[in-house]
């Protein structure tokens, strides 16, 4: 496969995330973002040509649910208790421990549920994810009630950095799922996302923050010149 291109690193990326660590009658959290949607097609594929069976899946946003439908992966809904085998996911940014900043495509409140009842999470990015530091390459998405919208912003100023509150296309406040919105905070790089993590869940109002930190079992990251799987003890 030429590697050369994006798109084809993060094709890449999930493909071998689904080839080493997708099997049969698992049940399997399905990622949100370009790179993650192209696990959710390939295990589509692989149960119509049979080469997997009984594979049930957990979307992570309405939108990865319409793909998974779309391509043929049956889906379990909230009634059943989730006893989640593998998700494959997408990163916005990943560090050395492989902590994580997620929710740029809007979904961390359900990745993170989905993340937390999983056995092995799997990320799968394509190199530009990689970073020293979070919050040195992309801003930290936090998702707030509407309720007291201003004195939330107020807060996070000061605890992770300015907020810009998402929008639309249009100029409307971008909607989760969940009917929320998101504030993404120019923290620069954090020196300590465990005491952010810590401050921004102490905080009534912030329904979810984008740092996934000690969830992730497995890194596979695609550049030009292949794909490598790691795991938190190997440095990047
Ligand atoms: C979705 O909310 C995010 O956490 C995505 O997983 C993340 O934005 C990665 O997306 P791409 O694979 O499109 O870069």
């Amino acid at each position: 496969m030429d590697l050369a291109d994006v798109d084809a690193q993060k094709q890449a990326a999930a493909y071998r995330a689904v080839e080493d660590f997708v099997q049969s009658s698992m049940i399997v959290g399905l990622g949100t973002g370009s790179t993650a949607i192209h696990a959710t097609m390939r295990i589509g594929e692989l149960l119509k040509s049979g080469e997997l069976s009984d594979v049930v899946g957990v979307p992570t946003a309405k939108s990865t649910q319409a793909a998974a439908i779309k391509a043929g992966v049956p889906l379990l809904d909230d009634s059943v208790v989730w006893d989640i085998d593998v998700t494959i996911d997408g990163a916005d940014e990943v560090d050395s421990d492989l902590n994580l900043i997620k929710g740029g495509g809007g979904a961390l409140l359900r990745e993170k549920l989905v993340a937390q009842t999983t056995a092995t999470e799997v990320i799968v990015v394509d190199e530009s994810k990689r970073s020293p530091l979070l919050g040195t390459n992309f801003k930290l998405p936090v998702e707030v009630v509407e309720f007291g919208l201003a004195t939330t912003r107020e807060f996070l100023a000061l605890v992770a950095g300015e907020p810009t509150l998402r929008v639309t296309e249009t100029g409307e406040p971008f909607r989760t799922d969940q009917g929320n919105v998101i504030f993404d905070c120019h923290t620069g790089a954090i020196e300590d996302v465990f005491s952010l993590a810590g401050v921004l869940e102490a905080h009534a109002g912030i329904v979810e923050h984008g740092l996934f930190l000690g969830l992730t079992q497995f890194l596979v990251v695609a550049s030009s010149t292949g794909v490598e799987i790691l795991s938190p003890s190997e440095s990047l």
